[in-house]
């Protein structure tokens, strides 16, 4: 028997071309007869425009169309997209950075220089910019998840506890910064339109597209080999992917559209800042008993976007009364969107900030006071949870952190200028699964093909589905191959939301097994698939190779709560005089179902843990409060965490945990999981390094100062 091929630590067959240079993205995706287009942005954040001239922009060399809403064919507003409305349809400014103008030429140079001579003016309305100047223009809506729920009676519980702490967070608003900045590259062929699309899925872009286009789906063919990152601005489809059609149309020849760095802060989504308002109730023996969680957050001004960052206390702490809300409000901004890690990410800042208020309000330790609160079903719906080993994340975390011990006043550890802190959050993301399918073949040489048009956006898929794939068939990993980015081959959902590993991992583990059950019905009886067995078998059936489909789609029965969980450690040092914070330390330990690759996985909550040292040190896209402007739309103004900024991380996982609820494989969700509860991890433990409580991240040295 072979050791099972599931849980080893394989490496990575992309790496070679990523790292090489070698990796085709989409804008370098090689079209014959291409051209460039550029995109002009409004500079103002609202009013109309009122004139354009263009003609020194036509003129310039190599220039072969300008397309404004002056010359620019009518479009249907869209259906499945980001966003309810085109650029380039009528004069109305809605937020800085729209789109009024596009150029399209031979070269990017000659597309970018006339893009410069492009000359718009604006007669300006007044915007509005930010959402805490109107909170009194508030107002509730509905998108993935109900805005409000309320369970038991919070005023009469708050009414009866021992302690109650009540404050407000601040989270502000981050932009997803991938390397690789959206692009669309459209080539059309009669009424045959081909995309490549830095997209993170396919299927998703097929669909608004042919229906913008009054095409069948069977007449758009969307592609992508690799994605340089998305973390969510590539997950709903944005205007960009409708202009670059609009532009090759005209121009009559294939466009390629990147974005700019520049670009990429308005032309498609940000995570956007919150103002959370959290009542928690408890009583002396530190037992939760009542939990108010609000939350309010800009939108755009004509679509509704929420970031439900009061979803964690509906399934998190045991509790009898929770009650929870959304708001949203409308400002002269691009539309927000999913952020790894929406929702949980901004929400869990604020939450376990408050849990450590708790704690130190009841003087327990924030380890104990979880464990005190831990939920044994789900705290809003009653229902069981699939799997959930969160105590053990707590215990295991506390142990390899070195958290027991741990002074609880705050101020009381250093080592010469540096003033330590140590603090800990609860992790917690939504479980989400999504229908799958693949195609799995195998030829005579014994090797193995899965082709599925999901994307590969850097998690791990082409080494984990061969992985899953070779586990049930008993072949070597590297036999099996994965072919992905394609609306040609069977239809995946798309790559957020966690959902990958789980979905079409389960759908290949589908594929796999009929392919097996297949290959020993010709041989008559289950037999090992060693290369010259599979050959003998295919031979004498008098076929080259043999395929089968797979699929899978998320049981509705048996209702499950369903989440992955984490305990996060953080160590920090801050300078006593400066005020500058270091993490020095991060422990993660996770709660995530069966690990299919503890390499891979392992790789995603570095990542997350360090995504969230920007959260709660760096990260934030400040706005001119009178231009609407982003004030630095690159990446050195927008600060993300390097390798400087990151010392020991450590990750583990819960190792023997198998959720077969939540998928046949036994596996959850974890790529948003890292970036959760780390904010809330350092900014309790600045507080123990500091004695001051800070409310609000990125945490800047002068919020530190006595
Ligand atoms: Mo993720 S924010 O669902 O790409």
């Amino acid at each position: 028997m072979t050791a099972s091929i599931i849980g080893q630590a394989l490496r990575r067959p992309d790496g070679p071309a990523k790292v090489s240079g070698g990796a085709l993205y989409t804008a370098d995706t090689p079209v014959a007869g291409a051209t460039f287009a550029a995109l002009v942005g409004s500079t103002s954040p609202s009013g109309r425009i009122v004139g354009i001239e263009d003609e020194a922009a036509r003129r310039a060399p190599g220039v072969l169309a300008v397309v404004t809403h002056e010359n620019a064919p009518r479009l249907a507003e869209p259906a499945g997209a980001a966003q309810s409305w085109l650029p380039l349809q009528d004069d109305r400014i809605r937020h800085e950075g729209q789109p009024v103008a596009l150029v399209v030429a031979e070269t990017l140079e000659q597309a970018q220089h006339a893009a410069r001579l492009v000359q718009v003016r604006y007669a300006a309305e007044p915007a509005r910019l930010e959402f805490r100047d109107h909170l009194d223009e508030r107002f509730a809506a509905e998108t993935n998840f109900p805005a409000d729920t309320a369970v038991g009676d919070v005023d009469g519980d708050l009414a009866e506890a021992d302690t109650v702490i009540r404050h407000t967070y601040h989270t502000t608003d981050r932009h997803h910064s991938p390397l690789e900045t959206s692009a669309t590259i459209a080539d059309w062929d009669g009424d045959q339109l081909t995309l490549y699309d830095a997209t993170q899925w396919v299927w998703g872009v097929r669909s608004a597209v042919a229906t913008e286009f009054g095409l069948s789906p069977g007449e758009v063919r969307v592609l992508n080999h690799f994605v340089g990152g998305g973390f969510g601005c590539k997950g709903f489809v944005w205007q960009h992917q409708f202009l670059a059609p609009l532009a090759a149309r005209i121009a009559g020849r294939p466009v390629k559209l990147q974005l700019t760095r520049a670009q990429a802060f308005t032309a498609h989504g940000y995570q956007p800042g919150t103002l959370q308002e959290i009542t928690l109730g408890a009583t002396a023996a530190g037992n939760l008993t009542a939990i108010r969680h609000h939350s309010v957050s800009p939108t755009s001004i004509a679509d509704d976007y929420i970031e439900y960052a009061a979803i964690s206390p509906r399934s998190l702490y045991g509790c009898p009364s929770i009650e929870t809300q959304h708001r949203i409000v409308r400002v002269h901004r691009n539309l927000p969107t999913p952020m790894r890690a929406p929702h949980e990410g901004p929400g869990m800042v604020a939450l376990e900030i408050a849990m450590d208020e708790l704690a130190y309000e009841l003087a327990i330790d924030p380890v104990e006071l979880r464990l005190r609160n831990y939920a044994e079903t789900d705290p809003s719906s009653g229902e069981p949870f699939s799997s959930k080993r969160l105590r053990d994340c707590y215990r295991e975390g506390s142990d390899r952190f070195g958290w027991d011990g741990r002074p609880m006043e705050p101020g009381t550890m250093r080592e010469g200028h540096d003033l330590i802190g140590w603090g800990m959050a609860t992790a917690i993301m939504q479980t989400f699964r999504m229908p799958a399918s693949a195609r799995i073949t195998i030829d005579r040489a014994g090797e193995v093909v899965i082709e599925s048009g999901t994307q590969e956006i850097g998690t791990g898929i082409p080494t984990i589905m061969p992985q899953i794939a070779a586990d049930v068939l008993g072949v070597d990993p590297a036999r099996v191959r994965l072919v992905l980015g394609d609306t040609d081959l069977p239809e995946t959902g798309g790559t957020f939301g966690s959902s990958t590993t789980l979905s079409l991992g389960s759908a290949v583990h589908d594929g796999a097994l009929r392919l097996r059950a297949r290959l020993a019905e010709l041989a008559g009886g289950d037999v090992g698939l060693d290369a010259a067995h599979v050959g003998e078998i295919l031979a004498r059936s008098g076929r080259e190779r043999l395929s089968v489909e797979g699929s899978w789609r998320p049981d509705r029965g048996g209702a499950r709560s369903m989440h992955s969980y984490g305990a996060v450690f953080a160590e920090v040092r801050v300078d006593e005089d400066l005020r500058i914070t270091r993490v020095t330390r991060l422990v993660g330990v996770y709660s995530a179902g069966r690990i299919i690759n503890p390499r891979t996985a392992r790789s995603q909550m570095i990542g997350g843990l360090t995504w969230g040292i920007g959260q709660a040190l760096l990260e934030s896209s400040e706005l001119d409060p009178h231009l609407g402007r982003y004030l630095s739309k690159n990446l050195a103004g927008y600060l993300l965490p390097v390798n400087a900024d990151v010392h020991q991380v450590e990750v583990a996982f819960i190792e023997d945990e198998v959720d077969l609820q939540a998928s046949p494989l036994g596996a959850r969700g974890i790529g948003e999981l890292g970036a959760v509860g780390v904010g809330a991890a350092i900014a309790n433990a600045v507080f123990h390094a500091t004695g001051v409580r800070v409310r609000e991240v990125p945490i800047r040295p002068e919020m530190l100062l006595d």
